[in-house]
């Protein structure tokens, strides 16, 4: 057919059921993609609890932990609450910053995930800071890989603080710490598609370009002084782009203007991600230091309707088991993704220094309409009275809230690593 619509599963999937997130994010005004989905500019205090770092004996992992499925679960009321607040940490963006903006309701900061065959530990700062003890761990992506990272920084910022040692001059898009307790340093980099590309915003033109078989330079050349890395990607190939493979337009994705074929995305992810994989392979997978990499999965948006209504994010609990499904667009993407993951494992499987896991967070976030900013993206937005019309951020989370789960998945899966590569001596 030579579709971009070609499907095996025509009943669940139809065209117009695709279409829908499509027309929807290319109809949200550009203002306020800039507010979503780029950096923010600066705010910056240094974290302030410092406790000494004890070095403990290397952490244990039970055969159950060796091998849990963390995707599986339900949310489960928690009474601890999270382990940093808004003003204990000083790297969450403000529009994330939701008990700091005024946020009223506290009840989404109580909730723990509970995989079905195991237990999920709650964040141990001082065990991830020495697994990466004498590290560098980078966070590459668009500002869901932003938002992580803050969370990740904000739960190590309760045992030892870290020094912002570098910081490009723009809209903090490059970042990175040092944690001189562990001789450690973390990083964020820029880069939305993961390969080359050119941002709408840097043309003037309506849509953004992409070069599908050349890896985004501006951090894979650093790729030799990181020894992990997080990829995180998804949000923005739902824009408008034109897609470059080779000397040739491959076509586009919302593009009424130009005379190009219209291909969707899905197979751009697809290929975004096997690029960057290969990449990571083939620079990193033979050399002596290697490389770990994980690819987090597509984090769901919980729009309600219009995203400038009152209301368009606004519960305050967890959906309960079976009230919510996994589909569409955001089962799709996470497929991309853990699909490659899976094909470039098997590719490198002989590779001795090279780990790759999926960090599969889409079911578990879906589960959290709760947990976005929504109006509190901007600060007291019902100040003087609730307006018909207030702008929502219902893609990003609030901090604390969901993602800080992620980061306690991420470190079940580097304790794994650690267990086996010992055991492997
Ligand atoms: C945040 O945590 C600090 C230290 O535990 C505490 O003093 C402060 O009151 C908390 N702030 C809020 C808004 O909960
Ligand atoms: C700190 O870590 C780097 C690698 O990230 C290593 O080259 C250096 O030797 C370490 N310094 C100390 C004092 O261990
Ligand atoms: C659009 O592309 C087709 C096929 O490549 C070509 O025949 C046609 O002339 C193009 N139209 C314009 C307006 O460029």
């Amino acid at each position: 057919m030579g579709s971009p619509f070609k499907d095996n599963h025509p009943s669940n999937h139809s065209l117009a059921k695709k279409l829908i997130p499509w027309t929807f994010y290319a109809m949200l005004p550009l203002v306020l993609l800039r507010v979503y989905f780029y950096p923010y500019p600066p705010h910056q205090t240094t974290a302030t609890i410092l406790t000494a770092s004890s070095v403990s004996p290397p952490p244990t992992l039970s055969e159950d932990e060796t091998s849990c499925d963390y995707t599986d679960g339900k949310w489960v009321p928690d009474r601890r609450g999270p382990l940093y607040n808004g003003s204990t940490c000083g790297t969450i963006k403000e529009g994330q910053n939701c008990i700091a903006h005024g946020r009223p309701d506290m009840g989404y900061l109580y909730w723990r995930w509970k995989p079905k065959q195991c237990k999920l530990p709650r964040f141990e700062p001082n065990t991830f800071l020495q697994l990466l003890r004498n590290k560098h761990l980078a966070f590459v992506g668009d500002s869901m890989a932003r938002n992580q990272l803050e969370s990740l920084l904000c739960m190590l910022s309760s045992v030892s603080a870290p020094n912002l040692v570098y910081r490009d001059g723009e809209e903090n898009k490059f970042r990175r710490w040092y944690f001189e307790s562990h001789n450690f340093s973390i990083s964020v980099y820029w880069s939305p598609f993961l390969v080359r590309g050119v941002e709408k915003s840097s043309t003037g033109l309506n849509h953004n370009e992409l070069y599908l078989d050349h890896v985004d330079e501006r951090w894979a050349a650093d790729m030799n002084g990181i020894d992990m890395v997080v990829l995180s990607i998804g949000h923005w190939f739902l824009h408008p782009a034109v897609y470059h493979e080779g000397d040739r337009v491959l076509g586009c994705h919302y593009c009424p203007d130009l005379n190009h074929t219209e291909i969707g995305f899905y197979d751009i992810l697809r290929k975004a991600i096997k690029t960057t994989l290969k990449a990571l392979i083939d620079r990193k997978g033979h050399d002596d230091k290697g490389i770990d990499a994980l690819v987090t999965t597509f984090s769901p948006a919980h729009f309600e309707g219009d995203w400038d209504k009152f209301g368009a994010c606004s519960k305050t609990k967890p959906y309960e088991e079976g009230e919510k499904t996994l589909e569409g667009m955001d089962s799709e993407m996470r497929q991309v993704e853990v699909e490659e993951v899976e094909a470039a494992k098997m590719n490198s499987m002989q590779l001795v220094k090279f780990r790759l896991e999926a960090l599969d967070v889409t079911k578990l976030s879906l589960m959290r309409p709760d947990g976005h900013p929504g109006p509190y993206m901007h600060p007291f937005p019902f100040a003087n009275g609730v307006a018909e019309r207030v702008q929502n951020d219902c893609v990003h989370w609030c901090l604390p809230g969901p993602v800080d789960t992620w980061n306690e998945i991420l470190l079940e899966v580097m304790k794994k690593w650690d267990y086996e590569s010992r055991r492997e001596e």
